[in-house]
């Protein structure tokens, strides 16, 4: 097959700053999909990309090509209106796990395609997986019956969607090029318009444990991604949330898993609640479904959907979670009030205690992770523990601990911490 351009010309235009044509990007998505742009090519598109940025039509037209690297799942013969909620990652971000069933409770339908964790962010599939038995991968007859029956359905992206993003992805993650907003919301975006939601619900996270550190990056990465949805027909919000402390007061895969279900008994940490209940509020909103979350969060119809939808991928509901081998506290140095708890900080100490992975091939740890035990504004007492760490391997406490140091302050009693609501804003189109 003779090409109709040639990589390099594509990579110099970017380069020099001019606008890439369409032509020129459905080519060049699709020629490295196939192999025929290399990696080495690819790179250096990506890299000029992030330096000189995209126009939203390039934006827009690099998301289609990407979508069209693909299948394209298509759920409009269900019964129940679908909507779904993408989280740009955060520390003890948790909160798919109680808000698939809860909202599925609540009538609509929920077809979250979720990944592995990589770096000091944790995968949903990774804490799901530490159920005993359950199974991350399914067809998508298994997926599109689950959707009809129990309403809720967490499993792994198949390999048909979006392989250019899966590859580019790999590539951005080795060459410095994750942190460009072009790349990032046509990365999220093409994965979930290809997944067949109707609607969608962004989670755009701001702060230490994000990828966006300020607000200004994360409203410029919300309004890109919004866009996207709304000319693809997705109806589609986003949330700015708070990530400068981690959410809820566990990081770690059954250690989140656990939290997931005070939740959905009716307990757990105020901000997973109150996340949990406004972005299923969101999602229900955008599906058109009227319902009270907060009422089927409490009266235990969320907890139901959540057994159904672990049985129907094989775990079992009712089985122990695992717990890690050895522990260690680490102790408060003074008394006085909490007022920072850096969200990397505590990301960083859970990953390195075995909770996420370096490269992707590395397994993880089910029951590694950090338990914390004060959030910012807690009164502490010295030589009271600040946080629990767990490992089945204690030769990583020393550098675990070491990752804590400096991530958290005590002030004197009296002081208050530095306060960001934990819902900044929401945009829409
Ligand atoms: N998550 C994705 O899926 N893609 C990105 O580029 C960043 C976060």
């Amino acid at each position: 097959m003779t090409e109709p351009f040639a990589a390099v010309d594509v990579i110099r235009a970017k380069r020099d700053r001019d606008r890439l044509s369409d032509e020129q990007i459905d080519w060049v998505v699709d020629a490295y999909t196939r192999g025929v742009v290399a990696d080495e090519q690819m790179s250096a598109l990506l890299m000029a990309i992030l330096l000189n940025g995209m126009s939203s039509a390039e934006i827009a037209r690099w998301t289609a090509a990407m979508i069209a690297s693909g299948e394209r799942l298509d759920f409009s013969g269900l019964s129940r209106p679908t909507t779904d909620k993408h989280s740009t990652g955060g520390v003890g971000d948790k909160i798919t796990l109680p808000l698939t069933p809860l909202v599925a409770a609540c009538g609509a339908a929920v077809p979250q395609l979720s990944g592995r964790g990589l770096g000091h962010t944790g995968g949903t599939l990774d804490k799901l997986e530490s159920i005993p038995g359950w199974r991350a991968k399914l067809s998508n007859a298994e997926m599109t019956r689950q959707l009809e029956e129990v309403g809720g359905v967490i499993c792994a992206a198949g390999e048909g969607l979006a392989p250019a993003d899966r590859k580019m992805y790999a590539l951005r993650d080795v060459t410095g090029t994750v942190e460009a907003v072009p790349l990032i919301a046509s990365s999220i975006m093409s994965k979930k318009i290809a997944e067949g939601t109707g609607a969608l619900v962004l989670d755009v996270k701001v702060g230490s444990g994000a990828f966006m550190k300020t607000e200004e990056q994360a409203r410029v990465l919300a309004q890109t991604m919004v866009r996207l949805g709304a000319d693809a027909g997705v109806n589609t919000v986003a949330l700015l949330t708070d990530m400068s402390t981690p959410l809820g007061l566990t990081a770690g895969n059954a250690l989140e898993v656990r939290e997931s279900l005070e939740v959905l008994a009716g307990g757990g940490p105020p901000d997973v609640v109150e996340l949990t209940i406004s972005l299923a509020q969101e999602m229900l909103e955008t599906a058109g479904v009227s319902a009270d979350p907060e009422r089927v969060l409490k009266d235990g119809r969320a907890m139901d959907a959540w057994n159904q939808m672990i049985a129907a991928q094989g775990g079992d509901p009712s089985a122990e979670l695992p717990t890690a081998k050895h522990t260690h506290q680490v102790l408060a140095p003074a008394d006085g009030v909490l007022v920072s708890l850096d969200a990397m900080a505590v990301g960083m100490s859970a990953w390195r205690l075995g909770a996420g992975r370096s490269r992707k091939e590395d397994p993880v740890q089910a029951g590694a992770g950090v338990e914390i035990h004060a959030k910012p504004g807690g009164e502490v007492r010295a030589g009271e523990p600040l946080f629990t760490l767990h490992t089945d391997t204690p030769e990583r406490f020393e550098q675990a601990e070491a990752a804590l140091e400096g991530g958290y302050q005590i002030a004197p009693q009296g002081s208050r911490p530095d306060h960001r609501p934990l819902i900044i804003d929401r945009i829409t189109v």
